[in-house]
Parts: structure tokens; C-alpha cells; sequence
């Protein structure tokens, strides 16, 4: 067996593709919404069985390794390494040259985290750090689960400990990890410095516990420590790219799945201690707004949202982006009340009761905004009235759910007692923020259960649906079978599946689906069979018996009635031809056939 045949026998693709989709059984496959395509209702499938995957809307399909590398867009030696390192299976190694860019600046970053998290627990140099955490209430475990680590207070530690172990300064500057000197300096030993020094390091790993890059926070009473950011993170990166990565996530991912739901807070110390009080499904973002990319990816795992950190009407710009997106994006976005001015870290060590208490009762954001909004105001007083419009109206206008945008305009109205219509009229003087234009603009994709761009032409879909049917029900499908003419089917491909269904018929006597597939040996047509069993259980998973007949005869009428057309359109212009000509025997009995086929296609029905 190769390394590939060896990992797929050890990782199951539903339990690999779940861990991004949230799928349901459905009859012998496994369906849900299609990480690849927007799509409201659930077109993608997994087949454990088979052990591959395939949208119908928006045609891709593939095994497991095809999924890894679509999702996280990377090539095929990177997507091997993963899922050897997940399968525990060894992959020779390859000579160091060889091995990809990504791969080497990956090892470094490993080997950075253990180093500072090392140094943490074992240097002199870190005894100041290591009161810091203590005194923040993190204990030995976070810490490790998180590999918190510690760069001293010097200009080239991890650079010297990387040298040695036959790293190359370019690879260790392309990881982030160092920066190279402005100028050469006599006497020094290297033309790069550490980026990170005197600080906490919080490795920032991706979903699949690599570490990709890392903040750090400055020390308390360092030197210049009010002139200098209190975090520095790893810049854009081959492997490190912070609009991708959601801190804490991979941690998170199990648990928000299980809850179905995902607690964002703001800063890292606040995933720590969440984490550490047993609350697993916590992430955030470095300081950042969300982006499109972070907001996918929390769609993976949940549509619930909570924000739990200080929102007011006219909040934070990142903040307020971050919510904007969010509710046009159609997430539930709920918030977490907070005591004022305490972040989460600072709520749960304050009073863990009462944090336990906020998250059993977390307020839905549009009314959270409009307690907001109504909060200390005096409805008798016009000017009043007016400021809570302003306030609630530019966030009304940005909800990406018509519906909701109706529904909230409404309870708005009601509350001031205005009319809708002056509200909408208000509503359109409102200016209409960037965001919100070009998310209008991006085209829907998908919705057709056949394929994204190319339409599949009506023929074709009956006679995929049709053979589809006959494969999953061959009981059923063998009298259609008798009767089903090569000529029916328009399209080579059907054509070719309906020889091989036929021919297995004739031969065994009935239809078996592992028989046609040993028989055929063109790569495609045993594709496409897969196709057609996949689309059989997403379109005909739970028929009943008469539901399974009457569906088989209607695709085989229709098929039929297309086919008597074609031939009587074909009769009609030879008739046309034979009228010029004159030739009136052969005009008598082309008429005929006319006559009788048009019978025969009304009687299809
Ligand atoms: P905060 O200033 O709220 O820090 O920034 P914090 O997380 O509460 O940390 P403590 O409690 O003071 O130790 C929130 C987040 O914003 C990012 C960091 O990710 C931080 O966790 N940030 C903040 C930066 O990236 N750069 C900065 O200079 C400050
Ligand atoms: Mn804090």
C-alpha cells in the first residue's frame, strides 16, 4: 500500500470532512451545505462507503485528500503531510532542498514555539514572565495546551538556537521571526535580530495545531513600555496570513460544533481564561476586524455568534465592522452583557457565577441595540425621537436578511410611533456604507442543483435522474430497462451508462451496480457512475415505492416524448422536402408516420 492508499484506510472522510461541514446522514451518504458555493439548502455529500465527496451545486467532487487541499487551498505535498502527520503514518523524508518553502517555514515556527515555551518554564532569563502569568491566574496547564512561551530580553536568543540547529537566516525572516538590520554593524555576528523579545509569545497555530505565526505581549514595567505596543504579531507570511486566522480556533472547533454556537472576544488573554474556566468554544481575532475569510470559516462550525466584548451604538470602527459583516452575512449575532468596562478575562476572574449567568441569557443584537438606543431617552420629545432613528437606522438599513430589515423597520416604527413609510423615507437618505454595496454586488452563485455556470440541458437532467432511479433501485429499474432505447438518451455520457446498465442486464439478469462498475473501464463513465448514486440520494433518498414508479415513469415518458419529437421534427423536414420534389407516395407515407407518431407522443403522458 502507498502513503496515500495508507492514510485514506486510516482517516474516514466524514469524520475529516465534519470537522468543516456539518453533515446529516441521508439514506447511505452523509449531506450538508457545500463549504465551496453559497447555498441555502444543503447540496454536498460525502459517501463513506466510497470514502469521496461531491456538490451538485457547484459540480466538485473528490477524495479525501482533494477536500483538504480545495478548503485550505494548498497543494498536494502540504495536504500529504497533514494527513500523514494526522494518520500517524511516516512519509520518507525528502532531502532538505526539496522540501517545500511552506514546509520549511512551518518547521521553524514549531520549533520557535517549543523553544520560547522552553525557555519560559526552564531560563533564569524568564522568572519575571513567569510571575506575570501567575499573577494573570493562568495555570501550568493552559500554558502548555496553549504553548505560551517567553522571549528574553536580548537581541538574537531564538536566532543563535535556530543557527544551530542549521536553519538559514532568509528562511527564519521569511517565517517572521526575525527582522534584518538596516545597516551592517561591526562585531556582530549576524545581520538579523529577533523580532520578539521581552515578551509573552501566544503561538498562533491553524486548524490543524500547526503553528503558523505568533503575538506577543509586552511585559508589564518594561522598558519604554508606554512607548512601545503592548502586541506584536507576526506580519503577512507565506504560512501566516491574519486576515485567515481566528486565535484559538483550532482549539474551539470541536466544542463550537458541539454547542453550536461560538463565543468571539476581543483579546487573547480573554480565549485564555474562557478556556481555562472550561469554556471551550471561544476565539478571537488579533485586534482586527472579522474579515469575509475569518466569517466563512466560523461558518464551518456555527451560524451563532457571540460577541463578548463592549459594543456601544457608535461602537469601534473594528468592532463595528466586524458586526456589520456579520449581520450581512446573515449570522445570528447575539451579545454577552458584560460589566462595564471589564473584558472577559476580568469578568471571569472577578466573578465566574455571574459570567456563567451571562451566557445563559446573551441578548439578541438588534434588540441589544435598540435597549441601546432607547436607553435614557424621553419619547415626548421629538428631538429624542429623531436621535433614536439616526442611531438604529444606519444599522437597520445593514442587515443583509430583507425580512429582518422589514421586521425591525416595523418595530421600530411601532416603538416611536412613527409610520413605516417615514421611516423607509428616512431610510433612504441614509448613506449607504461601503460594505453593504459590495456585498450587494458580489453575484449569487450556485442554486441550480445541476452544475454552477454551464446549464445542463433539460434532456440531460431527466435521463441523469432516470438512470440514477434505475442504480439505486434496480428492482424497480429493470422493466424500464426492457424498454429505455439507446436513442433517448441525447448525451454520450448517459448513453455510455445505459449500454453498461443494459449490457450488465442482458449478461446477469439484473441490474448490479458492482458488476457494471468491474465491467467498465473508462476512468470517466466509473466517475460518473459515482455521480449519478450521489445524486440518487440526494434527490430520491427517502421515496417510498409508489413515489419511486411514479418518478421512473415520468422521466421515462419525458425522455420518450423528447425522442418521438426529434424524430418527428426529423420526419417533418424530410416531408417538407418531398412536397417540393412532388413525389407523392413518398409525402402519403411520411404523412403517416407523422400522423402516428404525433399520436404516440400525446399518448406519453
Ligand atoms: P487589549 O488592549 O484589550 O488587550 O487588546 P487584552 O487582550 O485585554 O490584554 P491584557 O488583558 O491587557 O493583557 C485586545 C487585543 O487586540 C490585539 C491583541 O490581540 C489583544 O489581545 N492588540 C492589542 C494588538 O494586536 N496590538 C496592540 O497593540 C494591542
Ligand atoms: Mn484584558
Amino acid at each position: 500500500m502507498d502513503n496515500v492508499e495508507e492514510i485514506k484506510s486510516k482517516i474516514d472522510i466524514v469524520d475529516f470532512v465534519s470537522e468543516y461541514v456539518q453533515l446529516k446522514r441521508s439514506g447511505t451518504s452523509f449531506r450538508g451545505i457545500c463549504p465551496f458555493h453559497q447555498e441555502k439548502t444543503p447540496s454536498f455529500f460525502v459517501s463513506p462507503e466510497k470514502q469521496i465527496w461531491h456538490c451538485f451545486g457547484c459540480s466538485k467532487g473528490s477524495d479525501l485528500f482533494g477536500f483538504l487541499m480545495e478548503i485550505e487551498g494548498i497543494d498536494f505535498p502540504e495536504a500529504l503531510r497533514i494527513l500523514a502527520q494526522k494518520a500517524g503514518v511516516e512519509i520518507q523524508r525528502y532531502d532538505r532542498q526539496a522540501v517545500s518553502q511552506k514546509t520549511r517555514l512551518l518547521d521553524l515556527t514549531r520549533w520557535a514555539a517549543e523553544f520560547y515555551n522552553k525557555v519560559y518554564w526552564e531560563s533564569p532569563l524568564a522568572e519575571s514572565a513567569r510571575k506575570y502569568l501567575k499573577q494573570r491566574g493562568l495555570d501550568k496547564k493552559t500554558i502548555n495546551d496553549f504553548q505560551l512561551g517567553y522571549a528574553p530580553d536580548k537581541w538574537d536568543t531564538l536566532l543563535k538556537f535556530l543557527l544551530k540547529r542549521g536553519y538559514i537566516e532568509k528562511d527564519m525572516e521569511a517565517a517572521g521571526l526575525v527582522i534584518k538590520r538596516q545597516s551592517t554593524i561591526n562585531n556582530q555576528q549576524s545581520n538579523y535580530y529577533d523580532r520578539f523579545r521581552n515578551r509573552i509569545i501566544f503561538p498562533i497555530a491553524d486548524l490543524h495545531d500547526q503553528v503558523i505565526g505568533f503575538t506577543s505581549r509586552i511585559l508589564p514595567g518594561a522598558k519604554d513600555e508606554d512607548k512601545i505596543a503592548k502586541y506584536i504579531n507576526t506580519p503577512e507570511t507565506l504560512i501566516y496570513s491574519k486576515s485567515r486566522v481566528l486565535y484559538g480556533l483550532n482549539k474551539a472547533k470541536i466544542e463550537a460544533r458541539k454547542q453550536d454556537q461560538i463565543i468571539l472576544v476581543e483579546g487573547n488573554m480573554d480565549v485564555l481564561a474562557c478556556h481555562q474556566a472550561g469554556f471551550e468554544n471561544v476565539v478571537c481575532t488579533s485586534g482586527t476586524a472579522l474579515t469575509q475569510d475569518q466569517i466563512k470559516i466560523l461558518q464551518r462550525y456555527t451560524e451563532n455568534i457571540i460577541l463578548a466584548f463592549d459594543i456601544d451604538l457608535a461602537g469601534q470602527a473594528a468592532t463595528q465592522r466586524s458586526i456589520d459583516l456579520l449581520l450581512q452575512q446573515g449570522l445570528n449575532v447575539k451579545v454577552l452583557k458584560l460589566e462595564q468596562g471589564k473584558d472577559p478575562d476580568e469578568f471571569i476572574r472577578h466573578d465566574l457565577k455571574a459570567w456563567k449567568k451571562a451566557l445563559e441569557e446573551p441578548q439578541e443584537i438588534m434588540e441589544y441595540y435598540f435597549s441601546l438606543a432607547f436607553k435614557d431617552k424621553d419619547l415626548s420629545k421629538i428631538e429624542h425621537k429623531k436621535q433614536i432613528s439616526k442611531d438604529l437606522l444606519p444599522i437597520i438599513i445593514k442587515l443583509g436578511d430583507p425580512v429582518e430589515k422589514d421586521l425591525w423597520l416595523r418595530k421600530l416604527g411601532d416603538k416611536l410611533n412613527v409610520s413605516e413609510i417615514s421611516l423607509r423615507d428616512a431610510l433612504t437618505r441614509v448613506k449607504q456604507p461601503y460594505l453593504y454595496k459590495s456585498v450587494q454586488g458580489i453575484p449569487a452563485r450556485g442554486g441550480s442543483a445541476f452544475g454552477g455556470k454551464e446549464r445542463v440541458p433539460v434532456e440531460e437532467q431527466a435521463s441523469e435522474k432516470f438512470l440514477a432511479l434505475v442504480l439505486k433501485y434496480p428492482e424497480k429499474g429493470e422493466e424500464f430497462i426492457k424498454k429505455v432505447v439507446l436513442d433517448m438518451f441525447m448525451m454520450p455520457r448517459p448513453q455510455d451508462v445505459l449500454r453498461a446498465i443494459k449490457d450488465c442486464y442482458i449478461k446477469n439478469k439484473k441490474i448490479d451496480f458492482k458488476k457494471i462498475k468491474k465491467e467498465v473501464k473508462d476512468k470517466q463513465i466509473l466517475s460518473y457512475l459515482d455521480f449519478l448514486l450521489f445524486l440518487a440520494e440526494k434527490e430520491f433518498a427517502e421515496y417510498e415505492d409508489k413515489e419511486i414508479d411514479k418518478e421512473l415513469n415520468c422521466f421515462f415518458s419525458l425522455l420518450k416524448k423528447r425522442f418521438l419529437t426529434k424524430k418527428m421534427e426529423n420526419f417533418v423536414q424530410e416531408l417538407k422536402q418531398e412536397e417540393e420534389k412532388g413525389d407523392k407516395k413518398k409525402i402519403q407515407e411520411l404523412s403517416l408516420k407523422i400522423v402516428k407518431l404525433s399520436r404516440e407522443i400525446v399518448s406519453c403522458q
